[in-house]
């Protein structure tokens, strides 16, 4: 979609040689990728970092060089989507189920950018369901406390199969309607055993650059 590639392509110009580089997952950190490739190819010198098997793939397919976290301290900047972002910047990920590492990768990030289209910039969070990663063992028990905090729970599938991350675990997609309080729940979460993670990032965004349909971008200010 013409809206993710500029928002995506006006990140990569962020970019400078030696960095190291973040590299989301999803359909718009798709075009920050390509772009980044194209930009590799024509001579810039940098190492990335992936957030998900098939963006790792396909930076190992565009020849982007690759670097693990046993050679790093500290990523330069990192470049991803989301699936909501409100107006103090946070965010709800994981509609791609690879939120645990996105969430590792930002937190090791100077600098998170996060690239969506508009339809994504919203007043409060929690129209789109929040994915929460959770371990398989006592999956249903944890379902249950997760109904307790006033979600709906619904355990996501592939093709009629449980869908499974690239950690192991499954996902759960609750639905909130709405999460006035993201802080709140952010930490309330973090207190249930099984749940690994959950896709509220929380003051984690550095900037956020919004596509337009009519071609523009805007990057945001708060
Ligand atoms: C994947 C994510 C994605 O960044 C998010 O779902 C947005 O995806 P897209 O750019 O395809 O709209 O968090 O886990």
């Amino acid at each position: 979609m013409e809206s993710k590639r500029i928002a995506a392509e006006k990140a990569v110009e962020s970019i400078k040689d030696g960095m190291i580089v973040g590299l989301g997952t999803g359909s718009t950190a798709y075009y920050a990728i390509q772009k980044i490739g194209q930009r590799v190819k024509d001579g810039l010198s940098v190492k990335a970092i992936a957030t998900s098997k098939q963006s790792e793939e396909l930076a190992i397919d565009l020849n982007i060089p690759m670097i693990s976290f046993t050679e790093l301290e500290e990523i330069d900047v990192t470049i991803d989507g989301a699936d909501e972002v409100d107006g103090e910047w946070n965010l709800i990920k994981g509609g791609g189920g690879a939120l645990l590492r996105e969430k590792i990768v930002a937190a090791a990030s100077k600098l998170l950018i996060v690239v969506v289209d508009e339809s994504k910039v919203v007043p409060v969070l929690g129209r789109f369901p929040l994915p929460v990663e959770i371990v398989p063992f006592g999956f249903e028990m944890t379902v249950r406390k997760l109904k307790k905090l006033g979600a709906e729970p619904v355990i996501r599938r592939e093709d009629h199969q449980i869908f499974v991350t690239d950690n192991g675990n499954y996902i759960a997609d609750c639905h909130f309607e709405s999460i006035p309080e993201p802080e709140k729940l952010h930490t309330m979460l973090n207190l249930i055993p099984g749940i690994v993670d959950h896709g509220l990032f929380i003051g984690m965004a550095g900037q956020v650059i919004v596509g337009s349909t009519d071609g523009s971008v805007r990057v945001l200010s708060k």
